[in-house]
């Protein structure tokens, strides 16, 4: 946990500010929107309800809608306000249907969508959050495919006519495979946890480059498991090093860890981070691509670099204490003081928290724009530097309310 004298006072006290404003911005919306998602990302600096072709608007669809909901459960963590309780459990039902009726599953970000049942269960206790996330595991456990040893990420799973998303491998997977864990731990069946591993050891070989930096995806062939070839989505080339799914991996690595220690996972992790550390701005707040040069006036990535905050704090965490992890401690915190001080949104009706995010560059899909995962991981920081937050996929309690800063 880190304690307040770790963090110079002016950091503090813009830390809890930034808090408190987060947590009022978000009554806000719990108001505005109740059961409704908006998009992924703000429009005109204003998030809208969620708009999907040939559902309604504010349907629960996509992969962010958790991000959403979760910030419900971390706000209500962080003061017990029952707004925020009442906000996240009117969710319930959506994330309900949706497994039920597989809406929009074909992918694998079902941790970062059931995250928040878990969230729930530790949060609440209730039976049903705890089903919900075991029907999601599920859900994202028959992703796996036994011959390449691999989750898919995106596309129909056995559709060998689909050769954009067969056999498919992302960076971003990482940050769902605690999801897995979490159902071994909880039924003590073996084959979710063992798919994680293996996935896990296939990513390491397969995104890992030697400098630390990390491919985006990877296609596999789905008989003999050879790796075809590399490529990106959201980042500005193959061999380029796309900032959040950098920002993915040293967070994913080092939840990984917890429960798979031994992989490699958490040097991996160390080395993911240096990277990036490396390349960051003055203020810590990263250009949407590591690749390129930030003097060169590039596009910052907010939500990257709140993604990678909460990953240097999980990484300094679990490193054995010294220097190496009080040095990822201190360039998370550095970091976080340049959100804070420059791309906190101003209060507003709809506003996100975070300015300057970037969903998808080479899709010019919402640029310069607040985004969902933005906002979540910028919360989680404040929540992990003011309470002493930890993650629901560490197995640890929830803090009591009052300990938050807000
Ligand atoms: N798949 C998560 C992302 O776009 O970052």
């Amino acid at each position: 946990m880190i304690t307040i004298p770790q963090i110079r006072a002016t950091q503090a006290e813009l830390f809890r500010d930034a808090q408190a404003a987060a947590l009022d911005q978000l009554e806000r919306h719990a108001l505005r929107f109740g059961t409704g998602f908006p998009d992924d990302t703000a429009t005109d600096g204003v998030y809208r309800l969620r708009q999907a072709p040939g559902f309604p608007r504010g349907a629960n669809v996509g992969w962010t809608t958790g991000f959403w909901t979760g910030m419900g459960w971390l706000a209500y963590e962080l003061c017990g306000r029952g707004v925020f309780r009442q906000w996240a459990q009117s969710h319930h039902a959506s994330f309900a249907a949706r497994v039920a009726q597989r809406t929009d599953l074909d992918h694998h970000d079902l941790g970062f969508l059931y995250g928040p049942s878990v969230a729930a269960f530790r949060v609440t206790g209730e039976e049903h959050h705890r089903a919900l996330a075991l029907e999601a595991a599920q859900v994202l456990a028959e992703r796996f495919l036994p011959a390449a040893g691999v989750i898919q990420a995106w596309g129909r799973i056995g559709d060998r006519a689909d050769q954009r998303d067969q056999g498919r491998i992302i960076i971003d997977t990482l940050m769902n495979l605690p999801l897995l864990h979490w159902a071994t731990a909880q039924t003590h069946e073996p084959r979710y946890g063992d798919a994680a591993r293996m996935h896990l050891a296939r990513s390491l070989a397969l995104l890992l480059r030697p400098d630390g930096s990390s491919a985006h995806s990877c296609h596999i062939d789905l008989d003999s498991g050879a790796a075809l070839r590399i490529s990106t989505v959201q980042g500005h080339g193959s061999d380029s090093c796309w900032a959040r799914g950098q920002a993915w991996g040293v967070y994913g690595l080092a939840l990984n860890h917890r429960h798979a220690p031994g992989q490699g996972a958490l040097e991996a992790a160390c080395r993911m981070a240096d990277h990036l550390l490396a390349r960051l701005p003055d203020d810590g707040v990263c250009q949407w691509d590591l690749a390129l040069d930030w003097r060169g006036g590039e596009q910052r990535d907010s939500s990257a670099s709140a993604i990678a905050v909460c990953g240097l704090l999980e990484l300094a965490a679990q490193l054995p204490p010294g220097a190496r992890g009080q040095h990822y401690r201190e360039r998370a915190l550095h970091m976080l003081q340049g959100l804070a001080a420059g791309y906190a949104a101003p209060p507003g009706p709809g506003r996100g928290l975070l300015l300057h995010g970037v969903y998808s560059w080479p899709e010019a899909r919402g640029v310069d724009e607040a985004n969902l995962w933005g906002d979540y991981y910028f919360l989680e920081a404040l929540a992990r530097v003011n309470a002493g937050w930890r993650s629901y996929w560490s197995g640890g309690a929830a803090p009591q309310h009052g300990h938050a800063a807000a």
